[in-house]
């Protein structure tokens, strides 16, 4: 299942695509993500160019990726202004992800909020900033607080009853929330983290959703970046103080060490493949057929033109084998 539709041939590369779960909409393997297009706020990026942004996102449109994703937390609703007003400089018109349930307070914080009139307003503040009549994908970002989150889906079911989103899907939710809100009305599509870096999702979920016909676009799979080889320790410690990545465990030891290692060890295999460090990342979460897609963040032009082109890769056994063998050193690393 989920074997590729129809392959598009796009400046000699095929931009690969995978049916969503049980819908009908064909998403690209490779999704543009604008989380660090959004700007500052208390999960931001540090320092971000609008400008930058938007010819991110034309750029991913031109080479062929069919689908954004985005959030209205996302620097407190800037990203998905962005999307919009790319949208506006282009005839192409992409599938549009976005979510719901997190708010954000004075100070620029998120806040949890699953209660029904407010998932309401989200998606009539999400339309008007992106500039369409209708979200193709609406998710619930996070299961929380978790007792609400029945009554915020039989919400979003109601949202797309009235067409103003087309599916409707969730975002960090585990197998038995799932179920929980599957009792109400089905379930599109699944957005979990999954990186070398991070495999929880291959215990139970991917397995669950392709049982179920429940499609996955998994998040930050160059794990925000430590996976692309541009990072060291010289530019760990030069990260803006606003990058939320310095609050992360991943960028902090042992495991930040661990990874720049994994890295080293990781440069011969996408030598001898051609690619970069960035496309060996994407393409290895794309070897599992129960992925949809991979949500490759982007705020810069020239890094989504690198990216994209993992949709078209595709690893040999033995290139799988031998990055098993080295995330497990790495684990073993980090368990000492
Ligand atoms: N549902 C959720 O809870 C959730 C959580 C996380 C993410 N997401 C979604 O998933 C998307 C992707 O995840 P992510 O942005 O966290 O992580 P990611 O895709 O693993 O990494 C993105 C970062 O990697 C760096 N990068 C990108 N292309 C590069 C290249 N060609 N060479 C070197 N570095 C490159 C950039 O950082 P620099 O510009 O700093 O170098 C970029 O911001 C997000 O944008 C968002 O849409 C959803």
């Amino acid at each position: 299942m989920l074997l590729t539709q129809k392959p598009e041939l796009f400046e000699g590369l095929i931009v690969q695509k995978r049916k969503l779960g049980y819908t009908d909409l064909e998403l690209t393997t490779v999704g543009l993500g604008t989380w660090a297009m959004g700007g500052p706020w208390q999960f931001g990026w540090g320092p971000q160019d609008d400008g930058e942004a938007i010819a991110a996102i034309l750029t991913a449109l031109e080479k062929g990726i069919n689908w954004i994703d985005t959030a209205p937390v996302y620097g407190c609703g800037h990203s998905e202004e962005l999307v919009g007003q790319a949208l506006k400089q282009t005839a192409i018109k992409p599938i549009i992800a976005t979510k719901c349930g997190l708010l954000w307070n004075q100070k620029r914080e998120k806040v949890s909020c699953l209660k029904p009139h407010s998932i309401r307003d989200e998606c009539h503040a999400s339309l008007k900033r992106l500039g369409v009549e209708l979200i193709d994908l609406y998710q619930m970002h996070r299961p929380e607080p978790e007792e609400d989150i029945e009554k915020a889906w039989e919400e979003m079911a109601k949202l797309a009853q009235e067409a103003k989103v087309r599916y409707i899907g969730v975002s960090n939710f585990n197998v038995e929330q799932i179920k929980r809100i599957r009792k109400i009305a089905p379930v599109a599509s699944l957005q979990p983290p999954y990186s070398m870096l991070h495999r929880e999702v291959e215990d139970e979920l991917l397995n669950y959703c392709a049982e179920n016909n429940i499609g996955v676009v998994v998040y930050s799979p160059m794990c925000r970046g430590l996976l692309t080889g541009k990072f060291s320790q010289e530019r760990l410690a030069g990260l803006p103080l606003d990058d939320h990545r310095r609050r992360k465990p991943d960028f902090h030891e042992p495991r930040f060490n661990a990874t720049l290692h994994l890295v080293d060890k990781l440069r011969p295999i996408a030598e001898r493949n051609n690619i970069t460090l960035a496309q060996l990342a994407i393409s290895w979460v794309l070897r599992r057929s129960e992925v949809t897609a991979a949500i490759v963040g982007a705020r810069r032009p020239q890094q989504i033109a690198e990216t994209y082109v993992a949709s078209d890769l595709e690893l040999s056994s033995e290139d799988i084998e031998q990055i098993e063998q080295f995330l497990s050193e790495r684990l073993e690393k980090i368990r000492r």
